[in-house]
């Protein structure tokens, strides 16, 4: 397997720190290890996250064909898009956004804090449109690219999560990598890779770079899509083609993606009650924050997973914290009490 050959544009602060979940760990019992791989801190571009590490492989591509403006699709609180307006900035090129309405929630301020409003403040035309949720190519965003070639730019097209992009899967090939050196370091190997899941990429590239030291099912993917045969499908077209891309020398089958489906509900960017007592318990014995679209549901996931005894007892596992946070003011009303 080579990734090394592919070229990455340096947008994170390098590897990303695996910290030890120490009183969480001993809340839910203290028979299962919990750690953090904190990619939510990885880039100082406007908080980070897991598309950053995706765009490093993709921006070696935009600057070699010479576009001018960065084209990204997503919802309305998309951290996506957030981090494409981040990257655009720092370069030095233009960034056009569809915001798509994703979820069914309104908070007074939803279409004007947190992700959106970054992405307003770092200069980008931002769109939006009454379109709802799908993790697939969209008008709208042709649209988008087309008015930019309209008005005589040259535009470099990132998909939803960048995850239909053919070179998408590659920042978490380099995650798998990443975390083969520290655990070098640490001294012990990760039983089980917990990550969150919606349009596929992130685990894609995961379970092609563990399915090289003969891990692919130990990355447990949690469903925050809703709709998990979709995501599915997608994480498993885009771990085909990405094992095919950097020579694995195997190919992915059925048994390499494990996503568990209890979690994602009740919608996508709709957090269930137990999506919202995992938010407040991370953030209660660990300080570490996490989102009700994303993150809180993985979470959810892990600590319900520890609490049912479905790790064996002596685990150690590994969350794999992908950003998110900047969602969490969109959601005011739900945390007005705490
Ligand atoms: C914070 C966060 N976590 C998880 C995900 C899911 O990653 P992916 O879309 O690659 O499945 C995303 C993006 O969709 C995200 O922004």
């Amino acid at each position: 397997m080579n990734l090394k050959r592919f070229p990455r544009y340096p947008l994170t602060f390098g590897p990303t720190p695996i910290q030890p979940l120490k009183r969480l760990s001993a809340h839910l019992g203290g028979n299962v290890e919990l750690y953090a791989k904190r990619e939510d801190c990885n880039s100082g571009l406007a908080f980070g996250g897991n598309k950053t590490r995706k765009l490093e492989y993709l921006i070696p591509e935009a600057l070699a064909q010479g576009a001018d403006t960065l084209v990204s699709i997503g919802g309305i609180q998309s951290n996506q898009t957030r981090q494409v307006a981040a990257v655009a900035a720092h370069l030095g090129m233009k960034c056009v956004l569809v915001q798509e309405n994703w979820v069914n929630y309104s908070d007074a301020v939803y279409d004007r804090v947190g992700n959106i409003e970054l992405s307003r403040i770092l200069g980008a035309d931002v769109r939006l449109v009454p379109d709802g949720f799908d993790i697939g190519i969209r008008k709208s965003w042709e649209d988008a690219l087309d008015s930019v070639r309209a008005a005589g730019g040259k535009p470099y097209a990132i998909p939803a999560g960048c995850s239909e992009h053919p070179l998408g899967g590659l920042g978490f090939v380099g995650f798998a990598e990443e975390v083969r050196e520290q655990e070098a370091a640490l001294g012990f190997k990760f039983d089980y890779i917990v990550v969150c899941s919606v349009t596929g990429s992130t685990q894609a590239g995961m379970i092609v770079g563990f399915a090289a030291d003969g891990r692919a099912e130990r990355v447990i993917g949690i469903d925050a899509s809703a709709k998990p045969d979709a995501t599915r499908a997608q994480i498993t077209r885009i771990a085909e083609n990405t094992a095919e891309l950097v020579g694995l020398g195997r190919p992915i089958s059925a048994d390499d993606v494990v996503l568990d489906t209890r979690y994602g509900g009740p919608e996508y960017g709709l957090p269930s009650e137990g999506t919202l007592e995992a938010i407040r318990l991370c953030a209660r014995t660990e300080g570490m924050l996490t989102d009700p679209v994303y993150e809180g549901k993985s979470m959810h996931g892990m600590i319900d997973k520890v609490r049912r005894g479905e790790f064996p007892p002596g685990s150690r596992v590994l969350y794999a914290h992908l950003g998110g946070a900047p969602a969490l003011s969109a959601y005011s009303f739900i945390f007005r009490d705490g």
